[in-house]
């Protein structure tokens, strides 16, 4: 499989703002990345009110689909180009690494979505790493989850060895659901993992 942006760069390093700005402008990635958000909120089955936080937030597009929904929600990524376009439409965004320490009271959101993210926890580390990463990150995200808290989230693994390894990172803490959209038309297929407490 050639090589993806995780393979071999840091998320804050690839989005220049440059590559931020080609991200927005991409009526394809607008259009998957809020079609990907309404399936995950479809999966969740809840209706509004409630507080999200959206892991890897990116250029606000799944915020935005909360807010037309009725949700509240509030943002971290690491990459201050993405956030810099996120904060120009008004949603309430942190800069944060998710693999390190989410800057939220433990208890605090109802709910977590992350959409096309997950993918970098594998960037260039050996498994024992990563499962090191993962296991501080699925920690930092049960605490912040009320006791009643769910996560989804959608990602893009290269092969069934990560999402294995994903599974296991998860499963340390959660109940975990996987769904497959779509699963043997490759360009298609979407994997969401359905996460509860
Ligand atoms: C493909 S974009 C998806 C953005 C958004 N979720 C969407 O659906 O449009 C992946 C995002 O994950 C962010 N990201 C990657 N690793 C992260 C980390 N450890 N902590 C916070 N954000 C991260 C990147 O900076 C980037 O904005």
């Amino acid at each position: 499989m050639a090589l993806l942006p995780e393979d071999f760069i840091l998320p804050e390093e690839y989005y220049t703002e440059e590559v931020a700005k080609q991200y927005e402008q991409n009526t394809r990635i607008q259009k998957v990345q809020r079609e990907m958000t309404i399936r995950a909120l479809d999966l969740l089955k809840i209706p509004p009110p409630a507080l999200f936080l959206d892991i890897g937030c990116g250029t606000g597009i799944s915020m935005q689909v909360l807010k037309e929904k009725g949700f509240e929600g509030m943002g971290i990524d690491v990459a201050e180009s993405m956030l810099a376009i996120a904060r120009q439409k008004g949603l309430n965004v942190f800069k944060a690494d998710f693999t390190n320490q989410i800057p939220f009271d433990s208890n605090f959101f109802d709910f977590a979505i992350s959409i096309s993210t997950l993918q970098w926890i594998f960037h260039g580390f050996k498994p024992a790493i990563i499962l090191e990463k993962g296991k501080k990150a699925i920690a930092e995200i049960y605490r912040i989850l009320k006791p009643h808290g769910v996560v989804i989230i959608q990602f893009y693994p290269k092969n069934e060895e990560q999402l294995t390894l994903a599974g296991k990172i998860l499963k340390k803490k959660f109940h975990v659901t996987k769904i497959i959209d779509d699963p043997n038309i490759p360009k298609r297929k979407k994997i969401f993992l359905l996460c509860s407490k």
